[in-house]
Parts: C-alpha cells; structure tokens; sequence
C-alpha cells in the first residue's frame, strides 16, 4: 500500500468507543455497497472499472493521445463538474507544476487547457488568444451530452478548428467522450465523423475519473494510464477485502460521520503540495455531490497549505469550531532542493543550510498539525508515500470507495445529484430555451424587481 490513513489526532472526538459504536453501521453501508443492494445501484459500474474496462477502448484511447501528441500544439478539454475535474487533477499531480509554459523539451507533450467548466466569454476569447494560429484539438467530454456549458465552449472551439482546418480536417480533431448511444454529442459526433469515447451508462460523472472521461487527457499529458489502473486496481482488491479494522476506506467513513453528527459539519481537505491543488477540488465534488441532500452532509472544503495558513489559518485556529481536517502529506517529494550557506546570514536562515526545502514543508505541516489539535480540530492524516501514478490511483479509487460507504452511513443516496437541475431550470428560462417562456417571465419580474 503506498496510501495509508492515519486517525491518531482524532482519537479525542471520535474515541475508540465512538468507532465500536459505529462500526456495524458502517460494515452495513459497506454490504450495501458491494453487493449493490443500495438506492443508486444501477451506478456502481466503477467498483470494478479498474480491472474490468473495455481494452479495445483503452488501447483506442492510447493511440488518440499518440495521435493528438504528434500533430497538436495544444488540447483543449472540454468538460465540466465530473466530466473534466479528474483528468485536469491528475495532469495537474502528475506533470510539470507549470506545465503549460515550461519549455517544450522539458514537456514533450501538448499544452493542456480547459474549456466548458465555466461561461465566461473573457475565459474563452483569452484562451482562443493563447492558441493563436498554432495547431490544437479538442476533446468534448459530456455524459449526457447536453449541458449547457460544454455546450457553448465546443460551438466556439469548434468554429476556430473549421476555420482553421476546414470542416473535414476539423472533424478529425474533435474526439467526443459520450454516452454510447444517446445525447445531442453523440449524434453530433455520428454524423459528424468524430472518433468516439464511452462514459458508461453505470458510471457517473464524478466516478469516472478512470473511464475515457479521464484517461484521454492523462494520456495526453504524457502520464502513464496503465500505471494508474494498476494503483486503482490494488485499492479495489484491499477496500473489497479488508474487514473493518483494517480498512482505511471503512474507517475514514466512520470517523467522518462520527465527527458530523458531533457538529463538525466541514471537512477541510488540506495539502502541502500545490499539485494536489486539483486533486482537492475532484475530491470537494465526489463528497460533496454525493453527500450534501435530503438536509444532510459535510460540506467538503480545501484548502492549500502554506499559503492559505496566511489566509484562513487563523479561522481554522481559532473561528467557529465547526470544523475537521484531513490533511495530505506526501512523504517523498517529486524534486528536492537543499538549502545552502550564504556569506552574509542576514535573513538568518542560514540555520537550514544543509536542510532540504522539504524539511522546511514538513516541520511546517507538524507544527501546523499539532497547534490545530491543540486548539481541538480533530485531524485525519493521509499519508502518499509520493506522487506518482500508481499511488494516484489508489488514493482516487480509495477516495470513491470510502464515498460510497460514507454516503450510506449517512443515510443518502451517494449516487444522483437531484439539486443540480434547480439552477438549470432557471438558467434555461432565462436563456430563453424554447418551452420555458412561462418560467421565464416569472423569473425576469422577480430579478427587475
Ligand atoms: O458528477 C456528475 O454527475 C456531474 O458533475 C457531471 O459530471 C456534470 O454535471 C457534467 O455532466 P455531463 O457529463 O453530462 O455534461
């Protein structure tokens, strides 16, 4: 196991009493789980993806990323929420830490932007800018193939392309990731001509990190897939058999809902390492969207340290303490610096010459550790042992597990995403969507007061 979970600095919260108590609980939301006998059953196609995936698609997916590598300077993924959060997670771990403007040499790949996860036309008319006369493809990723956003980024990306290259050649640098049969993308892309990509129909969004949702774009960027399969593929093996006592993945659930239902209502997942900038915010949607309904959930938050030690470091002190935190250390960094002797101390740091940076990192992150269990924040630690594919898998597949069972633990239905359709009822009114004119009105008397 190159991923482990560490409950030591929650002991004063969620005791080993606490645990014994909900232990059947949780054992329960675990055989609810595998043996899918849970409301949301028909979305349990990821528990197995890691060693049950279409090969002919995978190799299909290795060689569109071979292809997109040698005839483009730069890809724009276009996705949103599920359909772009784990690929642009994993790029941002794996690679570069500046992978877009790092010298070409050093990145060998495409560079890699994201489109569709937002509507600003600022957004896109500066990211058009950036590709310039150079040449790209696209990628449009959409389950369902009709929201909105992905929507408008492709109409406008697309239309540079056809300028660009001419229909025909266009439709050859468009790969579409879609639902096998239906959606406005899927038939776009049949009558088309685009090469296609399947989200399967078992697999949502937000669980489809390891699907051609995710892995085109890793494999674009240069990171190894198979790799990646593999650490997920071990986490499967290790959350299907572990019995409770040592299951990370059960007990992380455990302690999460033992602290919600003490009123620590906000877990706060904090990194010491920028690259796991993203990986935070693919983790704040699986939780998030899978727990926060029916007037229940932790509402999942990140935050990136040390930086945000200057920002939010003195609310998480000494603020409302309604709040945990799960923090990620990675043991072995990806490159390391020493610090050297200057002539002159006069910034008095000469005491770390001979120190790596990462030491520095470290003794920050256990100081910061204990002074937050000492001002009574409940602390899990996950420990990586680096950031590497491998151990990107099993944390991402370890994560989903634990999600699962923590979501039934609480009571919900971990698998749909009811409330995400109340906004785009009245965006579509607004947008003056055929069929909402009378919505629309209602809505426009409403905001002009
Ligand atoms: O997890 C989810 O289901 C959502 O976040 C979706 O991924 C997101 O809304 C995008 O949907 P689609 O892929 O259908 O465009």
């Amino acid at each position: 196991k190159t991923v482990s979970f560490d409950f030591k600095n929650v002991a004063g919260m969620a005791s080993a009493e606490d645990i014994a108590a909900i232990k059947e609980e949780v054992v329960a939301a675990k055989s609810t789980l595998v043996n899918k006998t849970g409301e949301g059953n028909d979305f349990l196609g990821w528990i197995d993806l890691p060693v049950d995936y279409d090969k002919e698609e995978f190799a299909r997916i290795k060689k569109a990323a071979a292809k997109i590598q040698s005839d483009s300077d730069v890809l724009v993924v276009i996705g949103i929420g599920g359909s772009y959060l784990g690929a642009r997670a994993a790029i941002e771990a794996l690679r570069h830490s500046f992978y877009n403007s790092v010298d070409k040499e050093i990145r060998k790949t495409p560079e890699i932007y994201y489109a569709g996860s937002n509507i600003s036309s600022t957004y896109m008319a500066h990211l058009l800018q950036v590709i310039g006369d150079r040449d790209f493809s696209i990628n449009i990723i959409s389950k369902s193939g009709t929201t909105t956003e992905p929507g408008i980024a492709s109409r406008i990306f697309k239309k540079k392309l056809i300028e660009k290259y001419g229909k025909e050649e266009a439709a050859k640098r468009i790969y579409a990731t879609t639902d096998k049969a239906k959606g406005a993308l899927k038939t776009l892309a049949t009558e088309e001509g685009y090469e296609t990509f399947v989200v399967p129909d078992d697999v949502g969004g937000r669980f489809s990190v390891l699907t051609a949702v995710g892995l085109l774009p890793i494999a674009v960027s240069g990171a190894d897939i198979d790799k990646l399969m593999e650490g997920a593929a071990s986490a499967r093996k290790d959350c299907l058999a572990e019995n409770f006592d040592d299951s990370d993945a059960m007990k992380y659930a455990a302690v999460r809902n033992i602290l919600y239902r003490k009123g620590k209502s906000i877990e706060i997942l904090a990194n010491f390492e920028p690259a796991l900038h993203f990986v935070a915010e693919w983790w704040k949607q699986l939780y998030g969207e899978s727990e926060g309904k029916d007037g229940k959930g932790l509402f999942p938050t990140a935050t990136d340290f040390t930086t945000d030690l200057h920002s939010l470091g003195q609310f998480i002190q000494q603020g409302s303490q309604n709040h945990f935190e799960t923090v990620i250390n990675v043991l072995h960094p990806t490159c390391e610096i020493v610090m050297e002797e200057e002539d002159c101390d006069l910034d008095g740091l000469n005491y770390l010459a001979g120190k790596t940076v990462d030491f520095a990192n470290k003794s920050a992150m256990n100081g910061t550790i204990l002074a937050h269990v000492d001002g009574g924040i409940p602390i899990i630690q996950i420990n990586i042992d680096k950031i590497d594919e491998f151990t990107l898998g099993e944390l991402f597949y370890t994560f989903e597990f634990a999600c699962g069972i923590s979501g039934y633990t609480l009571g919900v239905n971990p698998f749909n995403q009811p409330g995400v359709e109340s906004y785009k009822k009245n965006m579509f009114a607004l947008l003056g969507k055929p069929g909402n004119e009378e919505l629309g009105k209602e809505l426009l008397s409403r905001i002009n007061g």
